[in-house]
């Protein structure tokens, strides 16, 4: 049964505008990005050749792993090439001043 759970991952404060920080929630690596005020949150794991994320860029709207330079779109995941599989995205909000990520679980 498919059910979900939240993680507060840091105060808001603690991740810089422009920023790629990766955090381990239920021993899963993840990055939280914050770009233009939104944080986002993802696996630390590019789909290309699974090589992590959070040594990567930000360019506008996109997260870019290093290694081939496959790119990431923040809001839908979509890839570009080398990379064809879809980068997963979590929920991620901030609450009374706390980034608070949702995951679900099949
Ligand atoms: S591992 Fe990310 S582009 Fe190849």
């Amino acid at each position: 049964m498919a059910s979900e759970s939240r993680h507060d991952v840091g105060a808001e404060t603690d991740f810089a505008e422009g920023s790629i920080t990766k955090v381990t929630v239920d021993d899963r690596d993840l990055v939280i990005v914050k770009q233009d005020g939104r944080v986002y949150a993802m696996p630390d794991r590019c789909t290309h050749a699974k090589y992590p994320l959070h040594d990567g860029e930000l360019e506008a709207g996109k997260i870019k792993c290093i290694h081939h330079g496959a790119t990431f779109d923040l809001e839908s995941g979509k890839p570009t090439m080398p990379a064809f599989k879809k980068l997963e995205l979590f929920d991620a909000t901030v609450e009374e001043g706390r980034v608070v990520v949702t995951i679900q679980t099949a």
